[in-house]
């Protein structure tokens, strides 16, 4: 009888616990112990977090194990929510990161450092943006080596998959290293493995079970283990490099992310700058390299990946594409930044592209640094809040035809391209991507490359499968393409 009155005491506290705070925003009753986090498609989350805004409103609240947790949908909501003040421009704590990672970096820092490294990051992408040694020219003779690729093929179906991490990866390796490395290189290969285990593991109930259940999870065996030695590889490679760059650094001369940070870690020094809470140290500089490598390349390749793949499916939106291209360049020179003006199709479909490939359909989680007023509703300090991406990118009141590929969407009566406020792949607010523009002129200097130059089709028979994998981000399965030279 003893156990069974542990047992009901264990139940009531739990019961209690699953209650939602007065004043708090409502939403599904929480199960307890796991509250919903079963009850969402673990193939469609972002999907099931839009449809629960149906009936519980734009702002609303789920528990994800023991940890309350606000969801913010549609674009008021969104922008209350991230750009107005500063109150959630932390991120949370992710214990599968935190246990293994060092608290430093950009992507998962808080506070001071976050800042200074963030603007720091930010001033370099800018930095090497023009110029001899810029991102533009790194991208179009990156091209140069995926049309080889692509025209061996000689018109035989292909996975692309791999072909575009390389692509943009090696645009990573030339901002972060100052050099891209051949597909083949051993040093390259390995270091696109570790990123793609370390995903996937990311990606798996494993990881949210870690996150929801730390101290649990630590000592139960399985794959969410093997992290820790796949970043500790990830961080070995980078500081080689960081090494590298040690032995022949000539700091009038910087030639990438890495002599820049070199640069700011001995400025500071000289100038007995004593901010060591900015953190401007050799260990943070590896953990910025990984940070951009990690945020920077699987999200852009899946891009392209889906701008293919929606290329297959609507081979008459391809042909206007390359029509357009045609008309403006043609085909004695490469597309250029400046181009972009001039092809207002091209640069709707692409944003089309993003808008229906919603590669991070959940944006990355925020959480409260105090106790705030959302909606209407009261979140205390210390709560995760999620920025429902796709609820705005596929809201019915602000696009047209929501759900299905239509590039007018971004262009007015007269063929111009126009912004639209609801268009918010890379989020909002302060902790808005800071690889938005390095990503644009990817995304358009990869694809009109790959309009000017070659038709895609599926192969024979085949039917493109638009259906998104739920992962760390929403990627095409693995599919294959024919890839046949533009005649125009
Ligand atoms: C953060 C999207 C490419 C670096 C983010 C966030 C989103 C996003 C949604 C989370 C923002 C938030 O917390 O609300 C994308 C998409 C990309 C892309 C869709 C490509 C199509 C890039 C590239 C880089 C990059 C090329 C770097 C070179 C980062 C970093 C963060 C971030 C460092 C963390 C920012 C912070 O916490 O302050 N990105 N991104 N991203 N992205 Fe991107």
């Amino acid at each position: 009888s003893l156990l069974l009155f542990a047992v009901v005491l264990l139940l009531t506290a739990e019961y209690l616990r699953a209650r939602r705070p007065r004043s708090f925003p409502p939403g599904p009753w929480a199960f307890p112990l796991v509250g919903n986090m079963f009850s969402l498609d673990p193939g469609n989350v972002h999907g099931d977090m839009t449809e629960l805004a149906e009936k519980y409103g734009k702002v609303y609240s789920l528990k994800m194990g023991p940890s309350w947790t606000v969801v913010l949908n549609g674009l008021s909501a969104l922008q209350e929510g991230l750009t107005k003040g500063d109150h959630l421009n932390d991120r949370p704590e992710f214990p599968i990161h935190s246990d293994v990672l060092p608290d430093l970096g950009i992507i998962f820092s808080n506070g001071h450092m976050w800042k200074q490294q963030r603007r720091f990051a930010l001033f370099t992408l800018k930095h090497f943006g023009v110029g001899k040694k810029s991102l533009e020219f790194s991208i179009l003779d990156e091209f140069m080596y995926v049309s080889k690729e692509i025209t061996n093929h000689k018109g035989k179906p292909f996975n692309p998959h791999l072909l575009m991490n390389n692509a943009v990866s090696n645009i990573i390796c030339s901002l972060v290293f100052g050099h891209r490395f051949e597909y083949g290189n051993e040093k390259f290969l390995k270091m696109m493995k570790l990123f793609d285990k370390g995903s996937q593991i990311e990606a798996s109930i494993w990881a949210q079970l870690y996150n929801a259940f730390p101290v649990l999870m630590r000592r139960v065996p399985g794959p969410h283990h093997a992290l820790q030695k796949i970043y500790r590889e990830i961080m070995d490679l980078i500081q080689t490099e960081v090494n590298q760059h040690k032995e022949d650094w000539n700091p009038s001369e910087p030639r990438d992310f890495i002599d820049c940070y070199l640069s700011e870690i001995q400025k500071r020094r000289d100038k007995s700058d004593d901010d060591a809470d900015a953190g401007f140290n050799e260990d943070n500089l590896v953990m910025c390299g990984f940070d951009l490598f990690g945020a920077g390349s699987h999200t852009t390749s899946v891009t392209l990946r889906w701008a293919l793949l929606y290329m297959t499916k609507y081979p008459e939106i391809q042909e206007k594409v390359q029509a357009e291209i045609d008309g403006v360049i043609g085909r004695s020179r490469q597309p250029s930044m400046r181009d972009c003006a001039d092809l207002p199709y091209t640069d709707a479909v692409i944003h089309e592209v993003q808008r229906m490939g919603n590669v991070v359909p959940l944006s990355l989680p925020h959480v409260t640094n105090r106790d705030i007023q959302l909606g209407g509703y009261t979140i205390p300090k210390g709560v995760t809040v999620i920025p429902n991406l796709t609820s705005v990118m596929f809201d019915k009141n602000e696009w047209e035809t929501p759900g299905t590929f239509n590039p007018g969407h971004f262009l007015n009566q007269e063929g111009k391209f126009v912004k639209r406020a609801a268009f918010l792949p890379f989020s909002a607010g302060k902790r808005l991507c800071p690889g938005e523009n390095l990503a644009r002129m990817e995304l358009f200097l990869f694809f009109t490359c790959f309009m000017q130059r070659f038709s895609f089709s599926t192969p024979p028979g085949v039917e493109p499968v638009l259906k998104a994998r739920f992962g760390v981000t929403l990627s095409p399965h693995p599919f294959e393409i024919c890839a046949t030279p533009h005649k125009g």
